[in-house]
């Protein structure tokens, strides 16, 4: 028999500069449990925690599935993340409508905003440590600040402000977070800043920005990615990757003839996350942690997205959960 060779973990060689975090869901957490234990000390829930799954409709709280993701996290000792409160996905009609269909007024949206962001923080109070409070409220592109969407179209951009005060008000401890894609997008990147200096500046309790970070082989650069760091750190704030992967294709590559990933794209890779790992802990006194949006390679929400047919192989560990070349790069330093 030869013996296997013994795979260091992950978080433990971490543990001087931040959490390393998965998300995880219902499934994962019974397909992947020993590769989440060994190698991660954080979790985030990938859906469960979405307004759509936590009240499907008013006042009907259905808390199963976020409850065993909890149970997972508690039973494991892991720190877990919150996400998300608001957002204008997943977040089910009833929310910005009356009894009769029409549009409900900003006081009832309002409230109904305060009683969902009340009921799951104070239900996790003990459990989870961080949520991220608001996720993807700026506009990618063109003049306006604010993406469109029904929290700012009935309540006005106050709706950030109110959230980030429910939230503080229903556990004080948490650390609160504003959450966001692209953020390493020069354009975008001033918009989150502005914003976020905005609610800075109103006395908003707000404590991190969490750089999503669905990225890809070549972009963003790691210039842009240490600008962006630069410039959110400037804040005060703390910063956390909080969906870390590293989609094998680059923006333009449509191909969907692959079954598994061709020795180019793991080297690449392996480097992509060897210089971007090198940059993150260059910045351990401002990230706290940093969250893949996954684990490994056997389930990601980049299969077939945004290409039909195409699978995809972004993080660290491979299908059978197996360190890939990129691993060894994070891990020996
Ligand atoms: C956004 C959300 C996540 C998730 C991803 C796609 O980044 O914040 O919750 O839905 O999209 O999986």
């Amino acid at each position: 028999m030869t013996k296997q060779v013994e795979i260091p973990s992950l978080y433990k060689k971490y543990e001087p500069y931040f959490d390393i975090g998965a998300a995880v869901n219902v499934k994962t957490i019974h397909t992947q449990k020993n590769l989440l234990c060994s190698q991660f000390n954080s979790f985030t829930a990938e859906n469960e925690m979405k307004p759509e799954l936590l009240q499907p409709e008013e006042g009907l709280y259905t808390f199963e599935s976020a409850d065993q993701i909890v149970t997972f996290a508690r039973e494991n000792e892991k720190n877990l993340r919150g996400h998300t409160l608001v957002w204008h996905n997943q977040t089910p009609n009833w929310f910005f409508e009356d009894k009769d269909g029409q549009v409900a007024d900003k006081y009832t949206v309002l409230k109904r905003m305060r009683d969902h962001i009340h009921t799951v923080v104070t239900r996790y109070k003990k459990d989870i440590y961080c949520w991220d409070v608001v996720n993807e409220v700026i506009n990618d592109e063109g003049p306006e600040l604010l993406r469109k969407s029904k929290w700012l179209d009935i309540i006005g951009p106050e709706f950030i402000e109110r959230a980030f005060e429910y939230a503080h008000e229903a556990d004080p401890n948490a650390l609160l977070f504003y959450n966001d894609y692209n953020e390493s997008n020069p354009e975008k990147r001033e918009k989150i800043y502005t914003l976020v200096k905005s609610l800075i500046e109103k006395g908003i309790p707000i404590h991190g920005i969490g750089l999503q970070a669905h990225w890809n082989l070549t972009q963003p650069s790691t210039d842009e990615i240490r600008a962006a760091i630069e410039k959110y750190a400037s804040l005060g704030l703390k910063l956390q990757l909080t969906e870390l992967d590293i989609s094998a294709f680059t923006f333009e590559n449509r191909r969907t003839d692959l079954l598994s990933p061709t020795a180019e794209i793991l080297e690449q890779q392996a480097d992509r996350y060897d210089r971007l790992f090198q940059l993150l802990r260059e910045y351990k006194e401002v990230i706290t942690a940093v969250t893949f949006w996954g684990a490994a390679d056997d389930y990601t929400w980049l299969d077939n997205f945004p290409v039909a047919g195409r699978k995809n192989w972004p993080f660290l560990f491979d299908e059978n959960h197996k360190p890939k070349d990129s691993f060894w790069k994070v891990i020996q330093f």
